[in-house]
Formats: C-alpha cells, sequence, structure tokens
C-alpha cells in the first residue's frame, strides 16, 4: 500500500516539484491547494509529466474544517506544508497578508497532524530565519540567528518558534524544518516551473519574462552593496535539487524510532552575485539582457549562502545540479510558456 503524502501548496512551484519527485520514489502525493498562486497549467503540466492527474483538493489550509475533512478521507503517512506566502520584497508592503495566511495555515497543519496522529511533518522554511548573518555569510543551522529583515522572514523564525513549541509538547512526532536558500529553475521537461502570477517578485522569472518581452526591463536593486561586484549575493538552488531534499526529508523522518526535531539547510554551499546570474542566462540563452541599476530593496538581506554539511550528513542529500543547469531550465520553461498563448 503506497504511502500517502499531503503536499499542502501542492500546485505551487516547489510543491509541484516535490510531487513529481514523490512519486518517483513510490509515495501517493495528495495535493491540498486553494490555487491562490498556482494555475490549471501546473496541474496539466503534472498530469503530463506523471501520466495521471494527482489527487487534488481545492482547499484553502486555513479553513481548519475544510482540512479535518480531508485529514478525515485519508491516512497520512506524513505532510509536507508548503502552502504560505513567500516574497520578501511583496511581505514588506502587505505584512497582515502574510502572517495571517502564514502562521494560521502553520497552526492548523499542527492541530490536525496532533489530532489524526500523522506523525512525519517537513515545514517549508527559509535561509531568511537567519536574517543578515553577522560573521561569516556561509550559514549552518546553528548560526545565531539574527531577527529577519522582513516579515515573510518573520512568519518563518515564528513558524518555527511554533513549531519547537509544538514538540516541547508533543515529543513523539518527527518534525523537520527546510531551510530553502533561492529556489531556481525549472523540471527539464519545461512542462512545471514557476508561474509567478503578476510581475515576479523573484530574480530568474524576472529575467526570463524580461528576455522574452514580457517586462521591458529587469532592475537591479542596487550593485553597491559591500560584495565582489556591489550586487547582493545568494544561495540559488535548483528546484528538483529542492524537491528531492524533501522526499529525502519524509524517508529520513520516517526512519524515526523516536520523536526528532532537525533544522535543515538546502542550498548549494555556493553564493551566486545579482550580476553573475545575469552574465550566467546571457551565456545560456545567448543574448544580451535589458538591464539597468536601480536603489536597493527594502527587506534585501546583502549575502546569504548555505553551509550544506548537515544535509549531506543526516539526509544524504547534496545539490547535484548547477546555476547554469537552473538558469537554463528556467529560460526553457520560459520558452515553453511562451508557446503556450
Ligand atoms: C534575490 C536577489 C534582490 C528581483 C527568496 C525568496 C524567499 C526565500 C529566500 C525560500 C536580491 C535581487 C530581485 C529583481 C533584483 N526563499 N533582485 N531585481 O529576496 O533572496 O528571497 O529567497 O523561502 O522565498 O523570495 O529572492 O529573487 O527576490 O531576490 O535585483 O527584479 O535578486 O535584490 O538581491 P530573495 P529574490
Amino acid at each position: 500500500m503506497s504511502k500517502h503524502v499531503l503536499v499542502t501548496g501542492g500546485a505551487g512551484y516547489i510543491g509541484s516539484h516535490t510531487v513529481v519527485a514523490l512519486v518517483e520514489k513510490g509515495y501517493t502525493p495528495i495535493i491540498v491547494d486553494d490555487f491562490r498562486n498556482a494555475t490549471e497549467v501546473a496541474l496539466n503540466g503534472l498530469t503530463e509529466i506523471l501520466g495521471f492527474q494527482p489527487t487534488i483538493h481545492r482547499v484553502d489550509v486555513c479553513q481548519i474544517d475544510e482540512m479535518r475533512a480531508i485529514f478525515n478521507e485519508y491516512s497520512f503517512h506524513g505532510i509536507i506544508h508548503f502552502a504560505a506566502y513567500k516574497a520578501v520584497g511583496e511581505s514588506v508592503e502587505k505584512p497582515l497578508q502574510y502572517y495571517q495566511n502564514n502562521l494560521v495555515g502553520l497552526l492548523n497543519m499542527l492541530s490536525l497532524m496532533e489530532e489524526f496522529k500523522v506523525l512525519n511533518f517537513v515545514f517549508s522554511s527559509s535561509c531568511t530565519v537567519y536574517g543578515e548573518p553577522k560573521e561569516t555569510k556561509e550559514v549552518h543551522e546553528e548560526t545565531p540567528k539574527s531577527l529577519p529583515e522582513s516579515p515573510y522572514g518573520y512568519t518563518k523564525w515564528i513558524g518555527e518558534q511554533i513549531i519547537l513549541d509544538f514538540f516541547k509538547s508533543a515529543p513523539d512526532f518527527h518534525l523537520m524544518n527546510l531551510r530553502y536558500f533561492n529556489p531556481v529553475g525549472a523540471h527539464p521537461t519545461a512542462k512545471i516551473g514557476e508561474f509567478p502570477l503578476g510581475k515576479p517578485n523573484n530574480l530568474l522569472p524576472f529575467v526570463t519574462q524580461t528576455a522574452i518581452g514580457k517586462q521591458a526591463c529587469l532592475t537591479v536593486f542596487g550593485d553597491d552593496y559591500p560584495t565582489r561586484d556591489g550586487s547582493c549575493v545568494r544561495d540559488y538552488i535548483h528546484v528538483m535539487d529542492l524537491a528531492e531534499a524533501h522526499v529525502q526529508a519524509i524517508q529520513f523522518l520516517e526512519k524515526q524510532e523516536k520523536g526528532c526535531l532537525e533544522a535543515v539547510n538546502i542550498g548549494t554551499g555556493t553564493g551566486t552575485t545579482v550580476l553573475e546570474v545575469i552574465h550566467v542566462f546571457e551565456k545560456v540563452s545567448n543574448q544580451q539582457l535589458n538591464y539597468q541599476i536601480g536603489p536597493r530593496r527594502a527587506g534585501d538581506v546583502i549575502e546569504i549562502y548555505a553551509n550544506a554539511t548537515k544535509s549531506q550528513e543526516l539526509l544524504n542529500w547534496k545539490a547535484k545540479r548547477s546555476i547554469e543547469d537552473a538558469v537554463r531550465d528556467a529560460w526553457n520553461w520560459e520558452l515553453a510558456l511562451n508557446e503556450l498563448k
């Protein structure tokens, strides 16, 4: 009997790629998504890749009664909780939406997990919980957390605190906070990928949309930072590597004899600047990108990348794909989207 894994936000960017990785490892993903940040394009792409339409419930995770009905329908082996808002810049403009949606959704998941004794839980956390790293820019899981630089970062920081307090009250659960760095790229078939509704907040979709003509010009938010070329440094992780990390997290948790709570960085361990991403794109796509230098963006951290040791030691996982692979897959996805018109 295949193990059912609840994937909230499973029609979204990281969620849909994780659904593919789960099926590849013999799990049965059950998607819950209210499509506020996803479209039928993801569902159609998933169906083409999988050869069947995955089970999906169009429900808002903040509606606990509707979520309880789903927990009554399945005997979940585990939960991967993606459903949340995730744009740093946008969260500075809309803090109340971010706190309400991201925290109520998490609280509902933990309450239902306890009510239905679903032991294995993976939380979609973020490197933003580290804030602006004080000493080294390479952060490991025990790096002292500075306060986050954005409301989005706070929803993950508080989220991890909620999970810690829950674990102290219910120590038999197997819990893992995966702290993503910057997810980028798309499935190599170009049938699923990042699908920003409206103007993209994140760098790489803005690059590819500028290149395809959907956006007029990319603005680099500052080139006067104390970094090797003046632009911010991030750890860009291919979304397929990230998806596979979630499956290995579930495989780790289901093996545990007793309760546990672990935080794990999911990054490549390498930092790349904004300008370097642009240059990789120009090389991969063999075309010039139209960009300008603009003012810094509120909430931005200057430089951060992962110490990726623990993910390898604990989960036997490490990133296999390069920034070139991610940029190429992101560009192929943009080109495929353009054909859909
Ligand atoms: C990256 C860099 C911008 C757009 C992301 C996710 C968040 C979390 C952490 C997982 C910054 C610059 C961007 C543009 C630019 N990941 N930029 N022009 O802010 O690091 O946060 O990673 O939880 O969910 O949002 O990502 O792609 O917005 O920015 O110059 O048009 O690119 O200033 O330096 P960020 P981002």
